[in-house]
Formats: C-alpha cells, sequence, structure tokens
C-alpha cells in the first residue's frame, strides 16, 4: 500500500514537472558542452547582477557563479523560475554553492518582476533560454525598462532585437546590447 501511494505521488510530481501550468515554456535544459561559452559571454565581473529568466534547475547560474566565486567576484545571480518544483531543487541545491551569498532563486512569473528593484545600481545582464514565441515578448519588457544592458539568448535568436554578435558550439548564442 506505502509503495502504491509513493508511486501515485511521484507520478503527480513529475506529470506536474511536465505540464503546461507549471511551465508554460518547456523545461530543457541548456547543453552542458556549451556552457564555457555561455559563461565567457557574460564576461563576469563585479557589480554586475546575471539574471537567468526562466532558469530551470540553475545549470547556467551554478557554472556561472562557480567562475565568479574562483574569480573572486561579487558578481550577484537571479534565478528565476515558475516551476515551484525546480525552484525547491534551485534552493536547495544553492545552499551548497560556494558562492550562495550572492545567488538569489526567485519564484514567479518573469513578466510580473519588479527589475529596477531586482538590479538596483548594478550592471545587468539576462541570459534567455525560452520559446521562440516568448522572445518578442521578454525583449519588450527588458528595452521598458529603460536600462542599458546586455541580453544573451540561446538557441533561439530575438526576432524583434538585432543581434550583434553570436557564438556557437553545439547550439547558438545571440548577443544583445540595449543602451
Ligand atoms: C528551456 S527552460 C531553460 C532552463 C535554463 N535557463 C537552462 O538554460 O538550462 C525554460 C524555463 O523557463 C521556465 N518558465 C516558463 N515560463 C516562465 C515564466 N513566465 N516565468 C518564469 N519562468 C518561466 C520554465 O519553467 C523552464 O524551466
Amino acid at each position: 500500500m506505502a509503495i502504491i501511494i509513493v508511486l501515485v505521488v511521484l507520478t503527480l510530481i513529475i506529470l506536474y514537472f511536465f505540464s503546461s501550468k507549471a511551465s508554460p515554456i518547456p523545461y530543457f535544459p541548456t547543453n552542458s558542452q556549451d556552457m564555457p561559452m555561455i559563461v565567457k559571454a557574460m564576461k563576469l565581473a563585479n557589480n554586475q547582477v546575471i539574471i537567468d529568466l526562466g532558469a530551470g534547475d540553475g545549470a547556467v547560474v551554478w557554472a556561472a557563479a562557480t567562475s565568479a566565486y574562483e574569480k573572486g567576484l561579487n558578481t550577484q545571480f537571479v534565478a528565476v523560475d515558475i516551476n515551484i518544483v525546480l525552484v525547491l531543487w534551485m534552493k536547495f541545491r544553492r545552499l551548497v554553492h560556494p558562492h550562495k551569498a550572492h545567488i538569489s532563486i526567485i519564484h514567479g512569473d518573469m513578466f510580473l518582476l519588479n527589475y529596477k528593484k531586482i538590479i538596483g545600481s548594478k550592471k545587468p545582464l539576462f541570459y534567455l533560454y525560452i520559446a521562440p514565441w516568448f522572445t518578442k515578448q521578454v525583449h519588450k519588457m527588458i528595452q521598458e525598462l529603460n536600462i542599458p544592458c546586455t541580453i544573451l539568448s540561446y538557441f533561439y535568436p530575438i526576432t524583434s532585437g538585432k543581434s550583434q554578435k553570436t557564438a556557437h558550439r553545439v547550439h547558438e548564442l545571440y548577443f544583445y546590447t540595449i543602451r
């Protein structure tokens, strides 16, 4: 009986995890072979804040935060996700990260956050790996902040923007600057 209950609970968690209610943009992690390219593209620096919009399991945040830690930087990382299962996992994972004092995990809808408060006086960089039908909307939201920033869009270009540069390993990374 106990095994059946555990199996039912696990099935419900898995169904929720992959449901469009939990993640309107499906969860799919950045390819680990592309991680060095992405971390290099971030040009990690002091007084910078890296915001991963739809951070998933936080893979990009952990890799970049490890690099910032090894370089002795105070770079801030903000991982935003709407899926509570992924957020709980990131909150747990954060506890054992050496750069944890500079990592925040936010459970919420990326379209409803107070970015001015999150960014403060820091230099923002947004990392996106989102569905192509969302890139325009996210681009517009970032532009409307009226804050100079960099956007790195993995896999999908932002069709409403003009990419200054691209990098490629397994998949493409598109660079955008907002002045
Ligand atoms: C393709 S995954 C990217 C995961 C991670 N950034 C990576 O590169 O490994 C997209 C993520 O966006 C999240 N997501 C979808 N809609 C969202 C929203 N409105 N606000 C915040 N996160 C959202 C999903 O839960 C999913 O984890």
